[in-house]
């Protein structure tokens, strides 16, 4: 029986190798990245003990950040599908548009402090990137961002953004040319310059140090969401449902950080994993599937893979879900059985995209959306007083050539 111990911060709840439930996780690094690793490690979990540091993080969140983020109902959409209410946290109206501006403060934070004036990165919808720049200019850091040539097609107006930012984009040509290989190659940029350049995983992957960071720094999210429940319904509602879509998992972790303790029959935290097109055997799905545990990028995790154990082709009309590993701490409360995690597929997240934009005022971006469709699926059977949250974590401003292209030209 795997179990998470209450009161202890969920990425602390590793063992003395790194792994969540003896089995997660890790730092299955080259030799060469040993000691970067021990440092930042070092670095990170002195800072964030520190009264100073966070300070100066709680002021670039409100200051540069714009949080806290909107807390809305959405009464067109819960009057639409009947039963549960529905709300949405909207992350989305953070500056940049997407919860990854959290990460990317953050780690310029400790960039500068570790004394390095370059910081790379990984980006697959382009807002991990983007934010990246923008938190580089903001701090004066030299910044290059690792992005697949598939993904800098199908997410232009990012691209532009991190561009007109002063950051370089290195062109990702290999494998799928997705996130998957962004981040396989910014981490080889990393061995070989990591004297000089600070890392900045875009997500809840990779070694632990950077799970550790990321999970830290999203962690503002659910941190606004107790005191928008509280001030909405004077408590923790008695059956609350929180749903996310899932790539690495940055932005549901961050979004069910502080209700992980809860009882799981009064805060149900879902997951939605990208189901890839509706008649396609393609996916990036791997705690849905059941896959089995294989190694990427440095860290031990459900992951799609084929029968000798590489690691399979994913397919995913959002270019921030595809991507075939989940963080080790989703893996973790998938056996502790804490969350549940399903899929939507293409063809749902579209639909559901539209339903939300032409009925409320937000535009999710098409990994939301996800999200999106398993609460119009759930809301119908639910009764009155269940109240159901999305993590409307990225605007759909990026993702106009898609739907243009898949709803045509007047798609909301
Ligand atoms: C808006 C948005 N949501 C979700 C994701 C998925 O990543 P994560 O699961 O780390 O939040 C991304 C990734 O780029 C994103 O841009």
């Amino acid at each position: 029986m795997i179990r998470i111990q209450k009161g202890k911060p969920i990425i602390d709840q590793h063992d003395k190798n790194y792994l969540y439930a003896g089995k997660f996780g890790g730092n299955y690094v080259p030799e060469t990245l040993k000691k970067p690793i021990d440092d930042l490690t070092k670095l990170f979990s002195k800072l964030r003990k520190d009264k100073k540091f966070i300070k100066e993080r709680d002021y670039y969140f409100k200051n540069f950040a714009k949080t806290p983020t909107p807390f809305i109902k959405l009464y067109n959409l819960s009057h639409h599908l009947g039963g549960a209410q529905i709300y949405a946290k909207v992350v989305s109206e953070a500056n940049g548009g997407a919860h990854k501006i959290y990460n990317a403060i953050v780690h310029a934070l400790i960039c500068k402090r570790a004394g390095k004036k370059i910081i790379i990165g990984d980006t697959g919808a382009g807002f991990a990137g983007k934010m990246l720049s923008m938190a580089a200019k903001k701090f004066g850091l030299k910044c290059k961002i690792f992005m697949g040539t598939k993904d800098m097609a199908r997410q232009k107006p990012n691209c532009d953004a991190i561009r007109a930012n002063g950051a370089e984009i290195i062109p990702v040509d290999s494998g799928s040319k997705t996130l998957v290989d962004a981040v396989s190659e910014c981490m080889r940029y990393w061995v070989s310059n990591c004297d000089k350049v600070h890392l900045a995983i875009g997500s809840t992957v990779g070694p632990n140090i950077f799970i550790k960071i990321c999970g830290w720094s999203t962690a503002q999210i659910s941190r606004e969401l107790v005191i928008d429940l509280k001030k909405e319904f004077g408590k923790i509602p008695k059956k609350l449902k929180l749903i996310n879509c899932v790539g690495g998992g940055s932005s549901s972790l961050g979004f069910w950080n502080s209700f992980i303790d809860y009882n799981k029959k009064q805060v149900e935290l879902i997951g939605v994993e990208p189901g890839g097109p509706k008649n396609s055997k393609l996916h990036a799905a791997p705690l849905t599937y059941n896959c089995k545990i294989g190694i990427l990028h440095g860290a031990a995790q459900y992951v799609v893979q084929d029968k000798e154990g590489q690691i399979s082709e994913t397919k995913s009309i959002s270019a921030g879900l595809d991507y075939p590993g989940k963080s080790p701490i989703h893996c973790f409360l998938k056996d502790a059985k804490r969350a549940r995690y399903t899929v939507a597929t293409d063809e749902e997240a579209l639909a559901a995209y539209q339903l939300v934009a032409s009925m409320e005022k937000i535009r999710p971006s098409l990994e939301p959306s996800h999200a999106f469709a398993e609460a119009i699926k759930i809301a119908p059977k639910l009764s009155k007083d269940t109240i159901i949250v999305v993590d409307s974590c990225g605007d759909a401003k990026k993702d106009e050539l898609i739907l243009t292209k898949r709803l045509g030209k007047n798609h909301d």
